[in-house]
């Protein structure tokens, strides 16, 4: 089974947002056990929706710190976001529709890829702007 394990290298040294990164990869932790036992329909789009609102509230409050610290990637920073938030939409949709091991194969890959790069690729440039990571 796919579990996100978290290493302290995923932390951007910005407590609030380290702990909102932990809490996202436990939604993901559920959605990848969840998918091994039942793989419901109702059970994953609930799922999934938990894990769309936290994100979105993650990504608000993300999006606030950056503009208070001055982050001067702010606007690209935001657009990588909505194109997150407009990915788990769709993904969700399809879920809706049906599940499919293909689709479910897709969405695991998918989730573990856009949690663990735009941790390491993306927030982690705000902690090296504060000066809270190296
Ligand atoms: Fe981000
Ligand atoms: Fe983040």
């Amino acid at each position: 089974m796919r579990h996100i394990k978290w290493f302290d290298d995923y932390d951007t040294g910005i407590e609030d947002i380290d702990t909102e990164h932990r809490r996202l990869a436990e939604h993901l932790n559920e959605f990848f056990a969840t998918c091994d036992s039942s793989c419901e329909p109702a059970v994953m789009v609930r799922i999934l929706e938990t894990l769309l609102r936290e994100t979105q509230r993650h990504f608000a409050h993300e999006e606030e710190i950056m503009a208070k610290v001055g982050f001067p990637g702010l606007d690209g920073h935001r657009v990588g976001h909505t194109a997150l938030i407009d990915e788990l939409h769709d993904t969700i949709d399809s879920f809706r529709a049906g599940v499919t091991a293909e689709l479910t194969a897709k969405t695991t890959q998918m989730l573990e890829d856009w949690l663990l790069h735009h941790i390491l690729n993306e927030d982690k440039k705000i902690g090296k702007h504060t000066g809270a990571i190296d």
